[in-house]
């Protein structure tokens, strides 16, 4: 036989959650819901290559926390390696992030990591883009977010969910400069700032640029196995490949004479290459 209190109980936790489900209801109803295909409804489809290594799970951990504030975006992480990743797996899953996560080890001939799983990630999206759309029925942008870049949230809504063709912005700490910046007058780019690899038509890293979802869908460009002219850079050769001028873009955060902010860094995070001795985990999971 149940006690009073514990009746009483009972009825209290009961009470409570009506209360909890009641109040999540009029959140869902009273949110704003923008209309269909404009800008501010795209999704934004991240690809993100990743590796094993002992600096991984913190990166990866920081890009979750960054990415789960960003509404209507499929995060798709493509791991190097045999097997995806348990630890890798139970983050991107406590992000409440729509994701995929899949491993493409890298083939041979790829210069670098990341060249064949972004590759990967392109050709998934292709051959199923209602799998990574889901029931999102308007238009979408690609951005290649690596995982241990820094990222402001403001790249997501104000530059990445507004492209419509090809967005570009400033990158900072890249190319062995404190900023890498398109050069742009009357709204349009006509060359790059730079230090590194000047022959590159669109001179632009990695964390600098977004691509309308149409013009991958309707092409077969890929990064490949080589880009003689980015000289080993391989971004203006996807870019090049994908058909676009310089004419194309749209540039964002330029506006200012002076003082434009930067809102994407191209940072690394230091520690890769120590080896950590197994007596040296103390209990605790540590990659490689
Ligand atoms: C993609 O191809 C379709 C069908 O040919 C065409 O209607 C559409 O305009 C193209 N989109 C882009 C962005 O090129």
């Amino acid at each position: 036989m149940m006690s009073v209190l514990q009746v009483y109980g009972m009825r209290v936790v009961c009470f409570t959650i009506c209360i909890v489900i009641v109040f999540k209801c009029a959140l869902y109803l009273i949110k704003p819901t923008s209309p269909q295909d404009s800008g501010s409804n795209r999704m934004i489809i991240v690809i993100t290559p990743t590796y094993k290594r002992i600096t991984r799970l913190a990166d990866i951990t920081r890009l979750a926390n960054t990415l789960s504030q960003v509404e209507n975006l499929h995060w798709i992480v493509i791991e190097d390696g045999e097997s995806t990743i348990p630890n890798v797996q139970n983050i991107l899953e406590r992000s409440e992030l729509l994701y995929t996560y899949v491993a493409h080890r890298t083939a041979s001939g790829y210069p670098a990591r990341g060249w064949y799983q972004r590759d990967m990630a392109l050709k998934l999206i292709r051959t199923n883009p209602s799998q990574i759309l889901g029931e999102h029925e308007g238009e979408a942008v690609i951005y290649f977010a690596d995982d241990d870049n820094s990222y402001d949230l403001r790249l997501f809504e104000d530059y990445i969910r507004n492209v419509k063709k090809l967005g570009l912005w400033a990158v900072g700490l890249a190319g062995g400069a404190a900023v890498e910046a398109p050069n742009v007058v009357n709204k349009k780019v006509t060359s790059f700032n730079f230090k590194w690899k000047s022959k590159r038509r669109f001179a632009v890293d990695m964390a600098g640029f977004a691509i309308n979802l149409d013009y991958i869908l309707n092409s077969s460009a890929v990064f490949g196995t080589e880009c003689k002219r980015g000289d080993g850079a391989p971004e203006t050769c996807l870019l090049e490949d994908l058909g676009f001028d310089l004419n194309d873009i749209e540039p964002f955060g330029y506006e200012k004479e002076k003082n434009n902010e930067i809102l994407v860094w191209h940072t690394k995070t230091s520690y890769s290459g120590m080896k950590v001795k197994e007596a040296e985990k103390f209990g605790y999971f540590v990659e490689p």
